[in-house]
């Protein structure tokens, strides 16, 4: 507990579980978790993410052919002892270290929606908060501040549940799950507010407001309940926004609005895009990228 009676938040869930089918056929054998942006997989940068908001148990939510994710963040012995061998430093091994102990896989045996991967996690979770990422969002801040830290920053003042959110264009809200703002807080800049209501994947008329849930969360362990008994939702999946909404008025909910970009690795477009400004802004090949991009389009 810290001094506002608030316990922190130790552990995270990564839902890795989706059979990733907008990148087939890449994602026939290779999880959608591993496709790089430059040289780092998606999932590595989440738990970048999670670790630098000082997370420390690592909980990921895996099913069929999604073992490379468990193996990226294993020793790979014959690999460090062939590089060591031929004089080459281990440092770009560093980010996929995990402390022993700290790293949990629970197996998600059928697909059945986001709600149904969380709940997989509920008997290591406990009676804790706890941190949710979907690593085909990928969420950019400022260095040292990342979204997973925003969030975390605002929990420990606020506790609760909270939700990341980002403004989208109206006709694009029913790909997404969409909440109600009510009331901002006090002292937050404008950036947290409480939410009345969620709804998964509305019609742009029904859609209550364009603020968007963007793939991170910090819930309370109650939701495991109310999906225990959870029928499915949109898409014929048991859905987590479903889940939180039926929480709203029994718990403090409230959406933060992260400061920072966010890409949706999940499409094709997204991830190019993401390919690109991350290629734009890399110190070693910035230059020869907008020289390279200026050639491609003729400029
Ligand atoms: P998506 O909606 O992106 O689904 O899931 P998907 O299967 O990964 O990809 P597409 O739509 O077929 O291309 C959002 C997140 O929830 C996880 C996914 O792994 C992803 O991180 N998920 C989804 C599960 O772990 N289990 C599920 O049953 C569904």
């Amino acid at each position: 507990m810290n001094t506002h009676g608030i316990k922190p938040v130790r552990k995270a869930v990564f839902p890795v579980a989706g059979l990733g089918t907008r990148f087939l056929p890449a994602t026939k054998a290779i999880p959608k978790e591993m496709l790089p942006i430059i040289d780092r997989p998606l999932i590595q940068y989440a738990v970048d993410e999670a670790r630098e908001a000082g997370i420390e148990q690592l909980i990921f939510i895996t099913g069929r052919g999604k073992a490379a994710i468990v193996e990226h963040f294993d020793t790979a012995y014959e690999l460090e002892a062939t590089m060591a061998g031929r004089g080459k430093t281990l440092e770009v091994l560093e980010p996929t270290r995990i402390q022993p102990g700290n790293l949990v896989t629970v197996r998600q045996q059928v697909p059945m929606g986001l709600g149904h991967a969380i709940w997989c996690a509920r008997a290591i979770i406990g009676n804790e908060p706890f941190a949710i990422f979907l690593p085909d969002e990928l969420m950019i801040g400022a260095p040292g501040a990342g979204c997973m830290k925003q969030m975390v920053e605002a929990y420990n003042r606020v506790g609760g549940n909270l939700i990341s959110v980002l403004e989208v264009p109206r006709e694009e809200v029913s790909s997404y799950g969409v909440i109600a703002p009510g009331a901002a807080l006090d002292g937050f800049g404008g950036l947290v507010s409480e939410v009345t209501g969620l709804i998964e994947k509305p019609t742009v008329e029904a859609a209550p407001s364009n603020l968007i849930i963007s793939g991170r969360y910090i819930l309370q362990p109650e939701v495991m309940r109310v999906l225990e008994g959870q029928e499915k939702g949109a898409g014929g999946e048991i859905q987590l926004t479903d889940a939180m909404a039926r929480m709203i008025g029994t718990q403090p909910f409230h959406a933060v609005t992260f400061e920072g970009r966010r890409f949706d690795c999940g499409s094709k477009l997204g991830f190019v895009e993401a390919t690109l400004a991350l290629a734009l802004e890399h110190p070693e090949m910035a230059a020869d990228v907008r020289a390279m991009a200026q050639r491609l389009l003729g400029a």
